[in-house]
C-alpha cells in the first residue's frame, strides 16, 4: 500500500507516463513510438478533447475560449489521475496549472520532452493548428513562450531529456533508456 495516497502500490507497468513539453516537441510522435516500445496504451489529451467536443483545440479556443478549454484539460487530468498503463501525450500548456501536475503525478512520472526553440520552430514553421503562435513572427513567438514556460517545464517535471536535433524514433529510444536507467518503467 502507498502511505500517502492509500491505494496498492503500483508495479511500474501500472504506472503512467506523463509526457510533457512545448508545443511541437514531439509528444504525440515521439509517444506513440514510446508506448509501443514499452508495450504501453498511447493516450493523447489533446486528441481526447477534440473527439469529445467534435471540434480541433483551434476552433475550441475560438469559439468556446481558452479558458473553457483548460477547465477540459484539468477534468482529464482529474480522470487520468485514476488510471495506470499508459503513455500520455499532454498539451504543451497543462503544466500552466499546478492542479494539473498534482492530478497527472497521481498516476505516474512526469517527463519533459526538452527541444531548443529552432527545433521546435522547424517542426511547426508550417502548422496552422495551434492558436497561441498564430499571426507575426513564429520564431519570436516560440522563444517568448518558452522562456516564460521553461521554469515551469524544468521544475514540475521528474525527468528531463533533451531531444534536439533527433528524430522520432531516435527521441523515442532515448526515452525509454532514461525511463529504463531510472527505474521507471
Ligand atoms: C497548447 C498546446 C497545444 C494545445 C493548445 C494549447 C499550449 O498542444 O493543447 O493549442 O498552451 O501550449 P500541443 O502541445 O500538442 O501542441
Amino acid at each position: 500500500m502507498n502511505e500517502e495516497n492509500g491505494r496498492p502500490e503500483n508495479n511500474k507497468k501500472g504506472k503512467n507516463i506523463i509526457l510533457v513539453g512545448f508545443m511541437g516537441c514531439g509528444k504525440t510522435s515521439i509517444g506513440r513510438r514510446l508506448a509501443r516500445l514499452c508495450e504501453y496504451e498511447f493516450f493523447d489529451m489533446d486528441a481526447e478533447i477534440e473527439k469529445r467536443n467534435g471540434m480541433r483545440v483551434s476552433e475550441i479556443f475560438r469559439e468556446k475560449g481558452e479558458a473553457a478549454f483548460r477547465q477540459m484539460e484539468t477534468d482529464l487530468c482529474a480522470e487520468l489521475s485514476k488510471t495506470g498503463g499508459l503513455v500520455i501525450a499532454t498539451g504543451g500548456g497543462v503544466i500552466k496549472n499546478a492542479e494539473n501536475m498534482r492530478l497527472l503525478k497521481l498516476s505516474g512520472n512526469v517527463l519533459y520532452i526538452k527541444a531548443s526553440p529552432e527545433h521546435i520552430y522547424n517542426n511547426l514553421k508550417n502548422d496552422r493548428t495551434r492558436p497561441l503562435l498564430e499571426g507575426g513572427d513564429k520564431l519570436k513567438k516560440i522563444k517568448a513562450l518558452m522562456e516564460e514556460r521553461r521554469p515551469m517545464y524544468e521544475s514540475r517535471s521528474d525527468i528531463i531529456v533533451e531531444v534536439t536535433g533527433m528524430r522520432t524514433p531516435r527521441a523515442a529510444y532515448a526515452i525509454r533508456d532514461e525511463l529504463e536507467r531510472m527505474n521507471m518503467i
